[in-house]
């Protein structure tokens, strides 16, 4: 039996996602599958035929400033398919939180899609922590275009570079 341990196996998460802007729930996932995996790739899913509201710049440097303090982090972007970038960087699993059933089904499909496209990457659901199952990029959007706190969303290295851009004037 080949023994993992005695290969030098290194374990490796990536957690995917938009980050339009990055939250405290994919900070909390984050900081979660980083206690799970020797290292973990948080990478940044640039989809062409999206308009975000933050540029790819901003989104990459709000995950690297939020994500500072984790040591076996790293940041990436990618441009294509995500079973494809975890066939490249030979991902042990792909980690992705789960807040309500109806993200259940989404993700579900998204899974069996991976798998089928690389097999040697599983997903694995993390259930979100109970303070952020209502919390997501759009929400964050939402509350803070029309002037609503933001705090308890939003990591606090990045809340007011956040609020100024998308604080639209009140009265509006
Ligand atoms: O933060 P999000 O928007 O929920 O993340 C979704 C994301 C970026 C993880 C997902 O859309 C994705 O993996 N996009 C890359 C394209 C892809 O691989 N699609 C799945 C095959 S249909």
């Amino acid at each position: 039996m080949v023994c993992r341990e005695t290969e030098g196996f290194m374990s490796l998460a990536i957690c995917p996602g938009s980050f339009d802007p990055i939250t405290r729930g994919h900070i909390d996932i984050i900081r979660r599958a980083a206690l799970l995996f020797d290292r973990v790739i948080v990478v940044m899913m640039i989809n062409p035929s999206k308009d975000p509201a933050f540029s790819a710049e901003e989104r990459m440097d709000f995950i690297r400033r939020t994500t500072a303090g984790i040591p076996n982090i790293e940041v990436d972007y990618y441009v294509g398919l995500l079973a494809d970038y975890a066939a490249k960087c030979k991902a042990t699993a792909i980690v992705k939180g789960l807040r309500v059933m109806s993200d259940f089904e989404y993700e579900f499909q998204m899974a069996l899609m991976n798998r089928s496209l690389n097999p040697g990457t599983e997903t694995i659901f993390l259930p979100a922590s109970i303070d952020y199952m209502f919390l997501s990029s759009s929400a964050v959007r939402e509350v803070g275009r029309y002037g609503g706190d933001i705090a308890p969303l939003v990591p606090d290295e990045i809340l007011d570079e956040v609020k100024q851009r998308l604080c639209v004037k009140k009265g509006l």
